[in-house]
């Protein structure tokens, strides 16, 4: 067992058995902190926190930490704590910066009397966020239990992506989620602003992007291969952000640690923009139409090509065929866009997406072999590798790196490019093999439209796949298949949220959370650490309840179901842990559907051995929350 210093200090001449008590109370974690802390050591007794206690805070930015901090207990308990600069004689809490080795690292100690928070600028946000958590409501007071913490993330990027293209989501909406991933210690929001259905950033040079781009005119019902024909809801559908609510954003996600990504996608997932700019497209114009009539052949496996050139906004899914032309009007367009994109986003990176572009139609088209010949590529996989290290060039010269799906490793990989791996690991493994930087974000693991459950038919529409919340939890970043020099390249890992199928706010909700709080932890906590039944069963009810609180509308998760046989009956044992706190269960067995009309579970059960002709019976059983919402219905066959 590794022991932090601080405890090997005070290990020096201690009797063996008080040497057990610390290693029991080092172990026994009863807090409820997600993600999980790297260290943390219980102590005795509480502090009490109520509206007369101040906060001691020099920095200007632990100031507005504190302030952030006095935002969500006003919500949540209805009063605020006092800002100070003056050193205080009684319980107080105080914020401390320190340079530490990691910046969002924090020393978080609290003692009856006082709670003092050490760390950098982040590190003093993520300890008030631990502390938070840490609010018990007792006798009509809150406390705060005596520990010490160590923590800092294992990653350095823990990220999030929105797609508000697919559906547009609301500057207030957006912002709700931003003050969720930073309270659970996320710090990456990957933007993703443009689509084929939907371009949704104001640029000023280009104001067709939000009179046309951002709108289409209807949406298809339903999943696209459901039906041989779309059903279309006949409604228009769009949006977009000014600059200033997307300056708004990022000022606002800077505030809580979190620094906005935004996503340009180039050359596909464009047939937006080619609805108002089509003269940007790989095919000539005759009368502002691209001349489908131009392409023809088969695709790799042979098939006719789909030659739909879409020209206007599509409001169904899939990846599109009108893609940029590799012109130099494509470039001017897209130069001038990043341009003003970066004006608005402070980031290091930018995002342009690269993923899925159809070559097919690349090769069918004269614009595109022309640009093969003349800079000597060997074909479209070139071609786009030619694209991208265009763009990645013009970032550079601007100070920015290149963010890039990982089919842009095909063709060869832009100098100095970081991949986002999708499908899943291999791209991300590829690049970190060539000393690249990489994000993780397989679809294996971490695609967050995919459905909970096995059984679609309990669920709300999904794309496809099915994503436990355990499988989320249990994704390692770093692959065994790259060294550990290799993994060195691994900056971090990133839950995607598609919005192909997500056009509401609880919708939004409910396919990230609880979800996010499993993504943090993966992100956060050291992978020896981590342990599914200890964070479900010990950490996540506290923390569903709380997000229940704050109106968030997440995925009531199965209970934890435990059937044993009953020694002394010979019986089928029953237990049915929620895993929301202070949620009701009602269940049946007898194979019929379960709802309040049930029995209330309050203890194990008996449930009775069926012989072989029966067949089992079936447990069924929704939770109801504090607030009251019912769950989906959940069954198991009793064996
Ligand atoms: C992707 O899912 N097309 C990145």
């Amino acid at each position: 067992m590794y022991f932090p210093k601080f405890i090997r200090k005070k290990m020096g001449g201690m009797f063996l058995s008080q040497l057990l008590m610390v290693l029991f109370i080092y172990s026994s974690m009863a807090q409820g902190i997600i993600p999980k802390p790297m260290n943390v050591i219980e102590g005795i007794g509480e502090f009490n926190l109520n509206a007369g206690i101040p906060i001691l805070a020099k920095s200007q930015d632990s100031r507005k930490s504190a302030e952030l901090f006095n935002d969500f207990l006003e919500k949540r308990h209805g009063f605020r704590l006092f800002i100070t600069q003056i050193p205080q004689s009684g319980p107080h809490i105080i914020l401390t910066s320190v340079r530490g080795d990691n910046p969002e690292g924090y020393l978080l100690d609290i003692h009856f009397d006082k709670i003092e928070i050490k760390g950098g600028e982040a590190g003093i946000f993520y300890g008030l966020q631990s502390t938070l958590q840490l609010i018990e409501v007792k006798d009509g007071g809150l406390t705060i239990p005596a520990m010490r913490i160590e923590d800092k993330p294992e990653f350095d990027y823990r990220g999030l992506m929105l797609d508000v293209a697919r559906h547009y989501f609301p500057v207030d909406q957006i912002k709700k989620i931003i003050d969720l991933m930073a309270h659970y210690k996320l710090n990456r929001l990957h933007w993703h602003l443009t689509e084929d259905q939907g371009w949704r950033l104001e640029i000023k040079k280009y104001p067709k992007l939000t009179e046309i781009s951002a709108w289409r005119d209807s949406t298809i019902i339903g999943k696209q291969y459901d039906r041989e024909l779309l059903i279309y809801d006949g409604k228009p559908h769009g949006g977009f952000y000014t600059q200033d609510e997307a300056r708004e954003i990022v000022r606002y996600a800077a505030e809580r640690q979190i620094i906005v990504i935004p996503e340009i996608e180039l050359p596909g997932h464009s047939s937006a923009v080619l609805a108002a700019y089509p003269e940007l497209g790989s095919f000539p114009l005759v009368n502002g139409v691209p001349q489908a009539g131009t392409i023809s052949g088969t695709n790799e496996k042979g098939e006719p090509l789909d030659n739909d050139l879409s020209i206007s906004v599509p409001g169904f899914w899939g990846v599109q065929y009108n893609i940029f032309g590799p012109t130099d009007a494509a470039f001017t367009f897209l130069e001038d866009v990043l341009t003003e994109v970066m004006d608005i986003f402070p980031s290091k990176y930018i995002h342009i997406g690269g993923d899925e572009v159809p070559k097919d139609h690349w090769k069918t088209s004269e614009i595109a072999q022309k640009v093969i010949k003349k800079e000597k590529l060997k074909d479209e996989h070139e071609l786009q590798s030619y694209f991208i290290r265009r763009i990645e060039k013009f970032l550079n010269k601007n100070g920015r790196n290149l963010i890039g799906w990982d089919e842009i490793l095909e063709g060869g990989l832009a100098p100095n490019a970081t991949v986002m791996s999708w499908r899943g690991e291999d791209g991300g493994i590829a690049a970190a093999k060539m000393g690249h930087d990489v994000i993780m974000s397989p679809n294996t693991h971490m695609y967050f439209d995919h459905y909970y459950a096995e059984d679609q038919t309990t669920e709300p529409l999904a794309i496809h796949g099915f994503l436990p919340l355990e499988k989320v939890y249990g994704y390692s970043p770093r692959p065994t298949a790259l060294s550990i020099e290799e993994q060195k390249f691994i900056l971090g890992v990133q839950g995607n949220l598609w919005t192909e199928y997500i056009s509401t706010n609880n919708k939004l909700e409910y396919f990230i959370f609880p979800r996010m709080l499993a993504l943090s932890e993966v992100a956060w906590t050291p992978g020896n650490k981590k342990d599914y039944g200890e964070f479900s069963k010990k950490r996540l009810p506290k923390r569903l309840a709380e997000l229940e609180k704050s109106n968030v509308f997440f995925r009531i998760p199965e209970a934890e179901v435990t059937i044993s046989r009953d020694m002394a009956t010979g019986r089928h044992r029953i237990s049915i842990e929620s895993l929301v706190d202070k949620s009701q269960v009602y269940y049946t067995v007898d194979s019929y559907k379960a709802d309040p009309t049930g029995m209330l579970y309050t203890s194990p059960f008996l449930a009775p051995v069926t012989r072989k002709e029966h067949g089992p019976l079936t447990l069924r059983y929704i939770i109801v929350t504090p607030q009251g919402r019912i769950s989906n219905e959940f069954s198991q066959t009793i064996k």
